[in-house]
C-alpha cells in the first residue's frame, strides 16, 4: 500500500521526519513490529530510553514506544498492537507495506530513567513492555542492576525472545495474575534503598503496582508510570477561565478541558485527543496544570505554562488560559 501524503502527513514531515517502512514482521499474535528508516539511509536522531514517536496514521496520529537502540540509530522500531475497537490507527499500521512513507515526529520522552537511581525495578503488562525494552537495553549496556517482572498471556508476550537473551535470570514472566501479584508484593518489599520502579501496562496493573508500592512505603517520586491514555481516570472538576474574554467555563469530572471548551463555543485545534500529537497545546496564565499527556517534555511540564487540553486537567480549582 502506498501512502498518500495527507495534510497531516505533510505537517508531520515539516515538523518531524518522513520515514520509510524498511520491514514489517509479526512480533506476537496481533502485534506487528515496523522498522522505519530515513529514505536516504542517514542516521536518525538519538533518543533516551522510554522515548516514543508520534506516527501519522492516515487521519490519526498515535504514539508508539521506540524499542530499538537509541544512539544515532539507523532504524526506529515500534511494535503495534492491533486494536479492532480502536480509532483505526493500529489497523492502518497493520496494513502499511515495506517501502511506504510515514510522517513521524522526532522522539519525545516523559519516561526516562532517573540518572541517580541505584537499581531499577521494571514492571510490564502485555504490550506495556515496549517502553521498558529500551530501558532494559540501556541498563544492560551500562551494567546497571535491574530486574524485570513481565505479565502476559501464555504465548502472547511481545519481544520475549529478545528479553530473555538480554535479561537472563533478571527477567521473570508471569502468565497468571495471582502469581504476578505475589511476586510484585515481594519485589517492592525487598528492593534496596535507591531503587526506582518503572511500570507500563493496563490500568488495573498500574493501580495494583501503585498500591503495592504505597503499602511498602515507596515515596511517589520513585515510582514512574507510563499510562495508556485510554486508562485515564475522570479527574476532579475545575474551572477554566479565559484571559481574553473573562469567561469562566466549568470542566466537570469525566469531561476533558478540550470538550468543555468546545461545548462553550471555543474551538481549539486538536487531532489525536490522546495527549500525543501536540495540537491542542494551550498557554497557561495562572494555576497549576495537572499533566497527563505524553507530549510535553519534563522541562516543559516543570515550567507549568502549557497544558494539553485533550487529557490534562488542573491541580487548582481554577486554571486561567491564554484564550
Ligand atoms: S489533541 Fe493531540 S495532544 Fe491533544
Amino acid at each position: 500500500m502506498s501512502v498518500d501524503l495527507s495534510p497531516t502527513a505533510v505537517q508531520a514531515r515539516e515538523a518531524g521526519l518522513l520515514l520509510q517502512v524498511a520491514d514489517a514482521e509479526p512480533a506476537a499474535p496481533g502485534i506487528r513490529t515496523l522498522r522505519l528508516r530515513s529514505p536516504d539511509g542517514a542516521p536518525l536522531p538519538s533518543f533516551p530510553p522510554g522515548s516514543h514517536i508520534v506516527v501519522d496514521c492516515g487521519t490519526r496520529r498515535n504514539a508508539y514506544s521506540l524499542t530499538g537502540p537509541g544512539r544515532e540509530p539507523e532504524f526506529y522500531s515500534v511494535s503495534v498492537l492491533l486494536r479492532p475497537d480502536g480509532d483505526g490507527g493500529s489497523d492502518f499500521l497493520h496494513r502499511v507495506r515495506v517501502g511506504d512513507l510515514l510522517g513521524v515526529s522526532r522522539p519525545r520522552s516523559a519516561f526516562v530513567p532517573v540518572a541517580t537511581a541505584r537499581r531499577h525495578l521494571y514492571v510490564a503488562g502485555g504490550i506495556g513492555i515496549t517502553p521498558l525494552l529500551s530501558h532494559v537495553r540501556a541498563a544492560t549496556e551500562w551494567g546497571r542492576p535491574f530486574e524485570l517482572l513481565y505479565a502476559h498471556r501464555p504465548g502472547a508476550g511481545a519481544h520475549t525472545a529478545e528479553l530473555r537473551e538480554l535479561c537472563g535470570e533478571r527477567l521473570r514472566e508471569f502468565p497468571g495474575r495471582a502469581e504476578f501479584q505475589r511476586a510484585l508484593e515481594d519485589a517492592v518489599r525487598s528492593q534496596p534503598l535507591g531503587t526506582h520502579l518503572y511500570v507500563c501496562g493496563p490500568a488495573g496493573l498500574l493501580d495494583f503496582v501503585h498500591a503495592a508500592a504505597g503499602r511498602a512505603g515507596w515515596p511517589q517520586e520513585r515510582v514512574h508510570a507510563e499510562r495508556f491514555s485510554a486508562a485515564l481516570d475522570p479527574g476532579e472538576p475545575f474551572t477554566a477561565s479565559l484571559a481574553g474574554t473573562g469567561a469562566r467555563i466549568p470542566v466537570p469530572a469525566g469531561v476533558s478541558l478540550l470538550e468543555a471548551l468546545e461545548r462553550a463555543g471555543t474551538a481549539v485545534p486538536h487531532m489525536c485527543r490522546q495527549g500525543v500529537c501536540g495540537e491542542c497545546r494551550l498557554r497557561v496564565v495562572r494555576g497549576r496544570p495537572l499533566h497527563r499527556d505524553l507530549y510535553l517534555s519534563p522541562e516543559e511540564r516543570a515550567a507549568g505554562d502549557a497544558v494539553m487540553a485533550c487529557v490534562s486537567r488542573s491541580h487548582d480549582e481554577e486554571l486561567e488560559l491564554d484564550l
